[in-house]
């Protein structure tokens, strides 16, 4: 393929302006009763996804899976977990999707499995120097009796990223590798078994019709072989060269299939730059941009991280992706009606003080921005009801392993995972049949959140979602494409057009502002008469 045939047809690619929605199985919607969500749950609700006006649906993992990490923990990539349902039901489901329109992305998950995984039973059960063990990162410890980890790497769930093992003689053992929980061994992946294995896993899925893949820690596949102890420099196990010979193979596999299927990167690298390096329009062909969920609800910060967000972009011709929540973060309403309005890992202000009112006011005001930014947007479940994360769940309940690790400093993902109020006016919300508690429990304010609450309520945030992407998909000039900044606007206010007739203004000044000059307005986030109140963003006509 020359570069000027691959240039036009990823232009045209569907993913580039996709709106995507993100499906956390587990806390969708429960169609067995038994109090976890589940594909029949999704399947009697596609037509609220199709209404609601979405492009494509990423399940978070739906395979067999212990549930130490949600599911990304993975016992077996050919098969749908149980509690969730069968793969003759998942084929169903894409069936069905696929008729309403939209298309399914599922998560995969190469860089670990789960320790119930077939793979890591035998490698335990092999002993060292054995071909089993080298499908993982198995080490002699360091210190005289090899009592202490082999490097210094710390797990991104807290503590160090290894754990010793006993092994089959009984005797104190070597240790394995693993980023994340100790659950979760890292796959090994200078094994040519292991690069196999993963491509006759995406075979297997493309086989059944689905259209892309999400890529979990798509960076953080490839290890530098000596496996040195981490400094300032570049995580030594983010190998450049490394995951774009696995993407650039992933991609020949696509390419054998008629429709095109997108590759979407998860990634959390602090820099755009760096980030960019790891997309190519043959390779990898998006990623999630972080920078833009992690920015504060200022003006000049987020104009910086959209202008940083295009220019990183522009050169590898990757569509940008815009995102505000999802399974693994505070839910942006949450975070937006704190005196901090950002986000970071390492301080999740877990407890600290919100205005529900100003913060939704904001998030109202956020979901018009991103929708109308250049490239994809991902849409978390839950968002487009205006959920607020919920953190006062008892100890006892939360599921998390980042409790755990961290001894409770860190509460964990639990409270943005809770299960979606669908109708009625008391749990379980029509999530599951009621008698039976949701897995996670529901506050009961959620009784005027609930989908059934929210139809038909011209000021809803459902509505306003509703009619957002009804707009966006209509108007040729949003999703893919450019933005140009409107001068002369005021501080603290962001104004921009995406073509000769639209413009997106919002203020995030304290006062109301003057609107550049339009000839309609198409949707606002809240009531527009000649100015636009504070926390505003309004979508023009010009
Ligand atoms: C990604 C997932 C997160 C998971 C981790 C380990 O960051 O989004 O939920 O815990 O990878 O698989």
């Amino acid at each position: 393929m020359t570069d000027s045939t691959t240039d036009s047809t990823t232009r045209q690619s569907w993913w580039r302006g996709a709106a995507i929605y993100q499906v956390y199985v587990r806390s969708f919607a429960d169609g067995d009763g038994d109090g976890t969500g589940d594909l029949a749950g999704v399947r009697s609700r596609l037509p609220y996804l199709a209404d609601l006006g979405i492009d494509a649906i990423w399940f978070n993992p739906w395979y067999p899976s212990p549930m130490d990490d949600g599911g990304y923990d993975v016992a077996d990539y050919r098969d749908i977990e149980p509690v969730f349902g069968s793969l003759a039901e998942a084929e169903k489901l894409i069936e069905e999707a696929h008729t309403l329109g939209i298309k399914i992305i599922i998560d995969i998950v190469p860089n670990h499995c789960s320790d119930s995984h077939p793979w890591f039973a035998a490698a335990l059960a092999a002993g060292p120097g054995s071909p089993e063990r080298e499908r993982f990162w198995f080490r002699r410890g360091r210190g005289d009796g090899g009592e202490l980890p082999p490097n210094n790497w710390q797990s991104r769930f807290g503590g160090p990223a290894w754990t010793r093992v006993t092994e089959p003689d009984g005797s104190p053992g070597e240790w394995f590798l693993h980023l994340y929980s100790s659950r979760q061994p890292d796959l090994n992946w200078t094994n040519p078994e292991v690069a196999e294995e993963f491509e006759d896993i995406l075979r297997f899925w493309f086989n059944r019709g689905v259209d892309g893949f999400r890529i979990d820690v798509a960076d953080g596949l490839v290890k530098a072989d000596d496996l040195p102890d981490a400094g300032d420099g570049p995580l030594p196990y983010s190998d450049l060269d490394g995951v774009h010979e696995i993407y650039r193979t992933w991609r020949r596999i696509a390419d054998g299939y008629p429709d095109q299927r997108v590759f979407v990167g998860e990634m959390w690298l602090p820099d755009p730059e760096r980030f960019a390096m790891y997309l190519r329009p043959d390779e990898l062909h998006s990623a999630f941009n972080f920078d833009f969920l992690s920015c504060p609800w200022d003006a000049s910060r987020l104009r910086a991280v959209v202008d940083a967000t295009l220019a990183a972009h522009a050169p590898v011709d990757a569509p940008a992706t815009w995102v505000l929540s999802n399974h693994d973060v505070t839910r942006h309403v949450t975070r937006y009606g704190r005196a901090d309005t950002s986000f970071s890992f390492a301080d999740r202000q877990h407890l600290a003080p919100t205005d529900r009112e100003l913060g939704l006011r904001r998030a109202r005001a956020a979901a018009l921005l991103t929708l109308a930014l250049p490239g994809a947007v991902y849409i978390y479940q839950g968002e487009e009801l205006g959920l607020s994360e919920v953190e006062d769940l008892p100890d006892s309940l939360r599921q998390d392993p980042v409790f755990e690790r961290t001894a409770g400093a860190d509460i964990g993902r639990d409270g943005c995972r809770v299960p979606l109020p669908w109708s009625g006016d008391a749990p379980p919300f029509g999530f599951n049949a009621a008698g039976t508690a949701p897995w996670l429990p529901q506050p009961p304010s959620w009784s005027s959140v609930t989908v059934a609450a929210q139809t038909d309520d011209p000021d809803s945030m459902l509505e306003l979602y509703r009619r957002a992407l009804r707009l966006r998909a209509d108007d040729p000039a949003l999703g893919d494409g450019t933005l140009g900044w409107l001068s002369g606007q005021s501080a603290g206010v962001l104004a921009f057009t995406r073509s000769e007739t639209f413009a997106c203004v919002v203020n995030l000044s304290a006062a109301p502002v003057e609107l550049p000059a339009h000839r309609e307005v198409l949707l606002a986030s809240r009531p527009v008469e000649q100015t636009l109140p504070p926390d505003t963003t309004v979508w023009l006509r010009i």
